[in-house]
């Protein structure tokens, strides 16, 4: 289906009229770090259902509500759940969340998801500063009619991850009590985990970390000229690299490990932005 433009604003006028006042930064909370939104203050919760021409969270470990408020200083709107292609989407709906932030008047977007370690350096726990991505699979989220109100047919994305964003996270880490890695987010559309020789196909091909959300996001926000930062947090090793089995349990327990820590280094990282 082709969207337009006012199909967009629909969700935005809806949002902006209970939110009551401008964000400054859109944030998508990944797997397991939905708890980062109970820092936010004075919360305006918008559950996803009431927003007209919005998506639906179907994962049980997500959410699904928009989280407006104040955090680090600064005003905020959080999504707690993400929607991903292997839940039924369209990689053009997928638009929708970023949209909703860019319509708001974000003027930066910060995105976080739990991620297999295809990097051999890389622990469960560590954290990844994204800073380039690969997706074979599924079509540009930006397929389709163009809509030149957020931005051109053509468009760069080779600084997708903002560079200047991305070194001012790097600055953050000191005391985090986290390791900090910067690489290549890999895209697998899931549901299920990879196979041990598709990790193997993707480390020869440069990617440092494999998951299933995030790139429909960024390309969103490349798309519309929001500066982006992102994160993984590795949850695990990627699947052959270990002898355990993989599980989303195991994803959610390290996500729950360092989602405190996350958390205050987030909120350090926002402080600054
Ligand atoms: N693969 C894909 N997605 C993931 C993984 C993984 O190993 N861990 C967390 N999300």
């Amino acid at each position: 289906m082709d969207y337009t433009y006012e199909y967009f604003c629909k969700s935005a006028e809806y949002v902006r009229e209970k939110m009551g006042f401008t964000p400054e930064i859109g944030i998508v909370l990944g797997s397991a770090l939905g708890p980062f939104a109970q820092h936010v203050e004075d919360p305006v919760v918008i559950p996803y259902e009431e927003i007209p021409n919005f998506l639906r969270s179907t994962v049980s470990t997500h959410a699904g509500d928009l989280i407006c408020g104040t955090i680090a200083g600064k005003k905020v709107v959080c999504m707690s759940g993400r929607f991903h292609s292997y839940e039924g989407y369209d990689f053009d709906q997928l638009t929708a969340p970023v949209r909703l932030f860019k319509l708001l008047g974000c003027r930066a977007v910060i995105l976080t998801n739990a991620a297999g370690g295809v990097n051999e350096n890389f622990k469960p726990g560590d954290i990844m500063v994204i800073n380039d991505q690969m997706m074979f699979c599924g079509f540009s989220p930006l397929r389709g009619k163009n809509l030149p109100e957020f931005g051109p047919r053509f468009f760069d994305v080779q600084e997708m991850y903002t560079p200047a964003l991305r070194e001012l996270a790097l600055s953050c880490t000191e005391d985090s009590g986290l390791t900090f890695h910067e690489g290549c987010y890999f895209f697998m559309q899931g549901p299920q985990f990879e196979t041990p020789a598709e990790i193997r196909a993707i480390r020869i091909l440069g990617g440092d970390a494999v998951g299933m959300s995030t790139v429909t996001e960024a390309l969103t926000a490349a798309h519309c000229g929001m500066p982006c930062l992102a994160f993984s947090v590795i949850t695990n090793m990627a699947a052959g690299m270990l002898k355990e089995k993989l599980s989303d349990e195991e994803v959610n327990e390290v996500g729950k490990k360092v989602e405190e820590r996350f958390s205050a280094y987030l909120m350090r990282v926002l402080e600054k932005m």
